[in-house]
């Protein structure tokens, strides 16, 4: 479905973020990708969605770049930060604004069904300016499921929701047919947001591509992305030093 041939990515050209990358997202798929803060989750994601274009090597969505009308349709990207998506005067005008823009005949409708999957129906008319930071999340995951994409790609999604949420959102995406990419350093959420995981390096590479139980039983890779740290702490009287995996929230 999306294919990825020796990307290579820097925001400035000195320093590169992704380096000779190269992998294949198939129809279907629920692909985490694990990485520590600043190792190219976003930029990767960015990639995918055609907001970046590789410096060299190249992007493919089904045999064609990745752009376009019909991409746009396809694919949908939630990003890290949801404010940064959000600009219409009201919620329900910032959830029709993506379906109206693809000129869907359904776009009211679709408001309706999301907005009420995600318990946004009494703040329809609010602006989004006003909303809780796990509100505004909220309304940016119902936008971008109101384009009801066929190739998901969820930047950091669980930072500021609730647990019912990521409840619901772990169900929702189990249910559905939609190719799902999700960007985690959540270790605890990984597995149940998808079945294969890619781990990246600090260097932008990719250090693991295989099933998702896999990676989260392999010390040495985790130490490797990041994710795991030995530090020193207190059993009793005991001072020991181990390998740790922490989940914390945001940047
Ligand atoms: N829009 C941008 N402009 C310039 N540098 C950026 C931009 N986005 C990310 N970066 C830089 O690219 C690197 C990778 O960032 P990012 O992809 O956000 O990592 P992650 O999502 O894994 O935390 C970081 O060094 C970051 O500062
Ligand atoms: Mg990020």
């Amino acid at each position: 479905m999306l294919e990825l041939d020796r990307v290579r990515f820097g925001w400035d050209a000195e320093k590169p973020v992704i380096a000779e990358l190269s992998l294949r997202i198939r129809e279907g798929d629920k692909v985490v990708i694990l990485g520590a803060n600043g190792c190219g989750k976003s930029t990767l994601l960015k990639l995918m969605n055609g907001l970046a274009v590789p410096q060299s090597g190249s992007i493919s969505y089904r045999n064609a770049e990745p752009k376009g009308r019909a991409f746009r349709q396809d694919c949908a990207l939630l990003f890290q930060h949801p404010e940064a998506m959000l600009f219409n005067p009201t919620v329900r005008e910032e959830i029709a604004y993506g379906p109206r823009q693809l000129e869907l005949p359904d776009a009211d409708a679709r408001v309706a069904h999301w907005a009420a999957a995600l318990g946004l129906t009494s703040l329809l008319d609010q602006p989004p300016f006003l909303l809780s930071g796990g509100q505004k999340q909220k309304l940016a995951l119902a936008c971008v499921l109101a384009l009801e994409p066929k190739l998901l790609l969820l930047d950091e999604p669980s930072a500021s929701l609730d647990p019912a949420t990521v409840g619901w959102l772990i169900d929702t995406l189990l249910d559905t047919p939609t190719t799902v990419v999700t960007a985690t350093h959540n270790l605890s959420l990984a597995a149940e947001l998808g079945s294969r995981c890619l781990a990246m390096d600090a260097l932008g590479r990719l250090l693991y591509d295989g099933p998702v139980s896999s990676a989260l039983r392999h010390p040495g890779l985790l130490e490797e992305t990041g994710l795991a740290h030995r530090h020193r702490h207190r059993h009793g009287d005991a001072l020991h030093t181990h390998l740790h995996t922490h989940d914390w929230e945001g940047d």
